[in-house]
């Protein structure tokens, strides 16, 4: 790559908008100039790329002037504000937020999955990072859809506290601490306390019972594999975990296909590592998969209780591949192909 772009991230001081800033770096994108924005709490503070020092910017409607490429990691509300004055001024957005999914005209994207509806950026200038859970559990299927067609999903998440943001995190550990120290301790983030606890409850309840974060996985993941007719049911569960995403998946395919064979066709798939040798106490976990950009699924096996059922375990970094990463790399498509 010659070119290179003037680059944004709005929420710079966020636990995503700080991993994109990293995932630039560490990816070598062709960076000519680097804005951090955030909110006016984060005056004053300056934030490391390649080196040196940049001082935050406080998010206004103007911040995109001479901007290429804005990545957007501040919350749903900022992004419905600020992405249109963005592409209004002519730069692409890849927004990580649920605030743009699922309109049709904007593209939601997985690399490894649906690179072609990058092209469709063009509608609104916008591009939707898809939901942290979405992202790694369809790394995983697409391949599996692609081949033998996925008629059913049923999936149980196991989620990390860094998906809700920095203020879970510091949560997550002043009760651990509060606990082991026999403290009270504080609820904040959480209508319950996260530390020893799990909680089935991940965004907010709608009027059919399931969750918000449930309803994503389910419309997200039949847009991303462009077919409507896969039938999809999510539980999805906080867990005392900081990093990394963890899913139960069981899958019903239309043609028959062996846990062998599932093995052979991930072991092939862009962006997926298999990690299955039960014997040996080899099998995805967060502790690994944590810090990694690779998709990891293991417990491979046939669901005896149907036809053509497979059971898998899929984890992630939900903070790296599950926002930043994905992120980074759809520029780096818009980069290489677009701009
Ligand atoms: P700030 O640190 O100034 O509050 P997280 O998801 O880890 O909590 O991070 C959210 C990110 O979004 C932070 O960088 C936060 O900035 C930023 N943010 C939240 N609300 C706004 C807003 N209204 N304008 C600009 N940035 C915002």
């Amino acid at each position: 790559m010659s070119k290179s772009f003037s680059v944004a991230v709005a929420g710079a001081t966020g636990a995503v908008g700080n991993q994109m800033i990293k995932c630039l770096e560490e990816r070598e994108f062709p960076v000519k100039s680097l804005k951090l924005l955030a909110s006016r709490r984060s005056i004053g503070r300056k934030i490391s790329f390649r080196g040196e020092l940049t001082e935050v910017e406080v998010l206004e409607e103007s911040s995109f002037k001479g901007i290429d490429i804005a990545l957007f990691s501040a919350g749903g509300d900022t992004s419905r504000r600020f992405a249109p004055y963005a592409a209004a001024d002519g730069c692409v957005v890849v927004d990580n937020s649920s605030a743009w999914r699922m309109d049709p005209e904007v593209p939601l994207v997985v690399p490894e999955v649906n690179p072609h509806s990058v092209a469709r950026y063009t509608n609104k200038g916008i591009i939707a990072n898809p939901n942290c859970s979405t992202i790694q559990m369809v790394v995983v299927l697409g391949p599996i859809h692609k081949r033998v067609g996925i008629r059913r999903i049923v999936v149980s998440t196991y989620q990390a506290v860094s998906g809700t943001g920095k203020k879970a995190i510091d949560e997550l550990l002043d009760q651990t601490r509060a606990m082991i120290n026999f403290l009270e301790y504080q609820v904040r983030v959480y209508p319950h306390r996260i530390a020893f606890n799990c909680l089935p409850h991940i965004d907010a309840f709608l009027e059919n019972g399931y969750t918000k974060e449930e309803m994503k996985m389910v419309n997200e993941t039949r847009k991303i594999l462009e077919d409507p007719s896969i039938g999809i049911t999510a539980t999805t569960v906080r867990v005392p975990i900081f990093f990394g995403h963890s899913e139960s998946v069981n899958i019903e395919t239309k043609e028959h296909i062996s846990p062998e064979e599932v093995r052979m066709l991930l072991d092939k798939a862009p962006g997926v590592k298999v990690m299955d040798d039960p014997k040996n106490n080899l099998y995805p976990m967060p502790l690994q998969a944590a810090g990694k950009d690779e998709t990891f699924v293991g417990r491979i096996r046939a669901d005896e209780s149907i036809q053509n059922g497979i059971n898998l375990w899929i984890v992630a970094d939900n903070v790296r591949k599950g926002a930043a990463t994905n992120a980074v790399q759809i520029a780096e498509i818009l980069a290489r192909d677009y701009l």
